[in-house]
């Protein structure tokens, strides 16, 4: 696996690459790897002739720098993780490399889907997801790009931004990794207690309740037994629980029929927050 830390060298590699026409498999992270991450990577193996995955903590989608400071940075292992997928290239820039001496966002119009859900809670998060997604992808060029369902709604931005902005790349959006006992793979996990970990999969489990009830109950009745249940649980605070249209983002209130449907959660244990999310059957 070859790493770059400058732009300038990464251009360079990228300019031979293109030159035999071979194709480039993105997957951005921020590090942290786990299971999930590796199995963007194993699929982007598989449809790319070259694979480069980017460890870059952006500091412009961090509304509390707290969170920030606390993000889990494990590079030694991520390398280790990486060369055993037989990752090509690791994309490792400083701050500075990619922002100058400007760390501040770009402003981003994702037609109304920035202001559902985490885009609520967390004030500038998406144009910061946006304004670093875009910057990579100018220096990768990726002919297409992984990222995992469970930021479901980063997906549907991510999506929204290479339509707008006419950028040339296809979005792969991936199924969620789970653990066994079905808490969803990230790497904040690595930051719960032993108790909260333990208890985790109680958020995939309401999920899949949730899922269930939506054949015969609607909407509104289910978000408040969702909220009910975390009222009483003594490790996990609900942010939000939400069933909302796939496309839209927004919050619905009766099932229309061809629409697709997913119910979102935000849950904090102390002060890690979680996000999940499932897909409902009609
Ligand atoms: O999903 C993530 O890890 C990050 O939001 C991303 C896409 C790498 C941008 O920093």
């Amino acid at each position: 696996m070859i790493i770059f830390k400058k732009k300038s060298e990464l251009k360079i590699y990228l300019q031979n690459i293109k030159a035999y026409k071979r194709t480039i498999g993105f997957v951005p992270t921020m590090g942290a790897l786990h299971k999930g991450h590796l199995s963007l990577i194993q699929k982007a193996k598989k449809k790319n002739d070259i694979v480069i995955v980017s460890i870059f903590v952006n500091p412009t989608q961090f509304d509390k720098k707290e969170d920030l400071i606390k993000y889990p940075k494990t590079l030694e292992n991520d390398s280790k993780l990486l060369e055993s997928v037989d990752c090509d290239v690791l994309f490792y820039p400083s701050v500075e490399e990619i922002y100058n001496k400007n760390v501040v966002s770009d402003a981003f119009d994702f037609d109304g889907l920035e202001h559902q859900m985490e885009g609520k809670f967390r004030e500038g998060h998406f144009n910061g997801v946006g304004t670093i997604v875009k910057t990579l992808f100018e220096i990768v060029t990726p002919n297409r790009a992984y990222f995992g369902q469970k930021d479901f709604q980063q997906l549907q931005i991510i999506k929204k931004m290479v339509k707008k902005h006419r950028i040339n790349v296809k979005i792969k959006g991936c199924a969620i990794y789970r653990e066994d006992d079905g808490l969803a793979m990230s790497s904040r996990n690595t930051r719960l207690t032993q108790e909260q970990r333990e208890a985790a999969p109680f958020i995939y489990k309401t999920l899949k309740t949730a899922r269930k009830k939506f054949g015969t109950e609607n909407a509104d009745i289910i978000t408040k037994w969702v909220e009910n249940r975390f009222k009483k649980h003594p490790l996990f605070k609900l942010e939000y629980f939400t069933i909302a249209d796939e496309k839209t983002l927004e919050t619905i209130k009766d099932k229309e029929f061809g629409k697709k449907y997913r119910a979102f959660i935000a849950v904090f244990a102390e002060d890690v927050r979680l996000i999940d999310n499932i897909r409902l059957k009609n």
